[in-house]
């Protein structure tokens, strides 16, 4: 709570006989997280107070004041300096107007908090989402390193988290560089929805001044205007866009992370996790714990947390301001930072990373589905071929669980098929995974083909 305290300075002071409860006035207070928008909201300023001089509004002593006033305010934050906030001060834009000084009573001219807000809201969301999708490319350009460096070296692909059929380690982890192509696209258009300038809406009706709303759109580098000045102070649909595109990404980093928590564990041995990246038991001197993995996981909590919870916060607002819409902001400053920090994160981590692909074994009996498919090339039906092969299956792991167990005999008695020559190919993993040639498909051209797309998607 402010601790020294004074109504009749309040922005909105005029028309009240009485200052705000103190308990009231903290629990509206937004100027301790929203100070995180003065850089945008100073911009927005400086593109308003040169609609303001444009309609001649403003003299041109006035503009050159405002300018200048927030001009000095822009390079002392850029210079690394604290918003300097004080008790009073309710929100960002009171305290920026409050910095001002005499010149700042002619800046709001034209405009309310509420398209001022909208406008800092828009510039914040579509620089975060173009930002979280340059993470979103240095983590993909870790992925296809490693990726390449794999070459052909093979390991179990699994279905039920059991060994299923041979594919390229390259493979699995070209799955994921997708993925987050597909978070840093939805990202990119995340930035797009919010390219649009709600400034001139003023509370809601539109500014009664003559504004030229687009020219100012276009100084603030937004693309366009909202066609409705209610819709304008009343959307925060692309935040949400925003939020969610980062949810998936958060989910898809959340289940990457879940992925090298068991790639890292002993009976897996997959992937060697760089010290730096890795912590200690408190008790267990041996230990050497994937902490960094587990809090992708864990924090993605936060990250689909606050898209709910914005939702909720959405869900029954009737038009216009109000000022439920305040809650937004945190939401979307914790998903941005959360997002971002995660994203680095792997991105460094997984560069130092060295993957140790276990190779599968000739005869290993992920080869089985290469068996019935050989069958169903000559000719037999693959229900047929399915069961033929499931017998081979039960001999092989009564021998210990590997075809190169069954004899020359065994085979041929359970399909004549099954001659040593065809065998003798057949037991290779790595033809096995060749043959898997479709596009998409697991075989070397087709992971090479898949690299020379994810170099032509991120433009390397
Ligand atoms: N701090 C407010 C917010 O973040 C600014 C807009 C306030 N507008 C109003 N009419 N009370 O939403």
């Amino acid at each position: 709570m402010p601790d020294s305290f004074d109504g009749t300075s309040k922005i909105w002071g005029g028309r009240f006989r009485q200052p705000p409860d103190p308990r009231f006035f903290a629990y509206g207070r937004s100027v301790e997280w929203d100070r995180r928008l003065a850089p945008q909201d100073i911009r927005g300023s400086l593109a308003h107070a040169a609609s303001l001089h444009a309609a001649g509004i403003i003299d041109d002593a006035q503009a050159r004041a405002l300018r200048e006033g927030l001009q000095a305010l822009a390079q002392r934050l850029a210079a690394g300096e604290a918003l300097a906030i004080t008790a009073q001060d309710e929100d960002v834009h009171g305290a920026i107007e409050r910095l001002l000084g005499p010149a700042g009573e002619y800046l709001h001219a034209g405009r309310s908090r509420n398209d001022q807000v909208a406008l800092d809201f828009h510039l914040f969301c579509k620089e975060s989402a173009q930002g979280l999708a340059g993470l979103a490319h240095g983590l993909q350009a870790a992925l296809l390193a490693q990726a390449e460096a794999l070459g052909e070296a093979l390991c179990p692909g699994m279905t039920h988290l059991q060994e299923a059929q041979p594919v390229l380690f390259a493979h699995q982890i070209m799955a994921y560089f997708w993925m987050f192509e597909r978070d840093r696209r939805r990202l990119l258009w995340a930035a797009d929805q919010a390219d649009r300038s709600p400034l001139g809406a003023g509370a809601l009706a539109g500014a009664g001044l003559p504004l030229d709303t687009r020219a100012t759109a276009k100084a603030l580098g937004l693309s366009d205007v909202y066609p409705n000045s209610i819709d304008a102070v009343s959307d925060r649909d692309f935040a949400l866009d925003l939020a969610y595109a980062a949810s998936l990404c958060a989910l898809h980093l959340s289940r990457l992370g879940e992925e090298i928590v068991l790639w890292a564990s002993r009976p897996f041995d997959w992937i060697q996790l760089p010290d730096a990246f890795s912590s200690g038991s408190s008790m267990m001197p041996q230990k050497k714990n994937p902490d960094a993995a587990e809090l992708l996981r864990g924090r993605a909590g936060r990250v689909v947390g606050r898209l709910v919870g914005l939702l909720m916060v959405l869900k029954g607002l009737p038009l216009a301001y109000v000022r439920d819409l305040q809650e937004d902001k945190e939401a979307l400053f914790e998903i941005v930072d959360t997002l971002g920090d995660g994203l680095e994160l792997t991105a460094a981590m997984l560069q130092a990373a060295t993957f140790t692909p276990p190779g599968v074994a000739q005869g290993d009996l992920m080869l089985a589905t290469e068996l019935a498919d050989y069958l169903v090339r000559q000719g037999v039906p693959f229900r047929q071929a399915h069961h033929l092969v499931g017998q081979a299956v039960r001999t092989a792991v009564e021998r210990g669980g590997n075809f190169l167990a069954l004899s020359r005999e065994d085979w041929l008695a359970i399909s004549s098929h099954f001659t040593s020559r065809a065998l003798g190919e057949l037991m290779d993993p790595l033809r096995a995974a060749s043959r898997r040639a479709v596009e998409g498909g697991t075989a070397p051209a087709r992971v090479r083909e898949q690299i020379s797309r994810a170099h032509a998607a991120l433009g390397v």
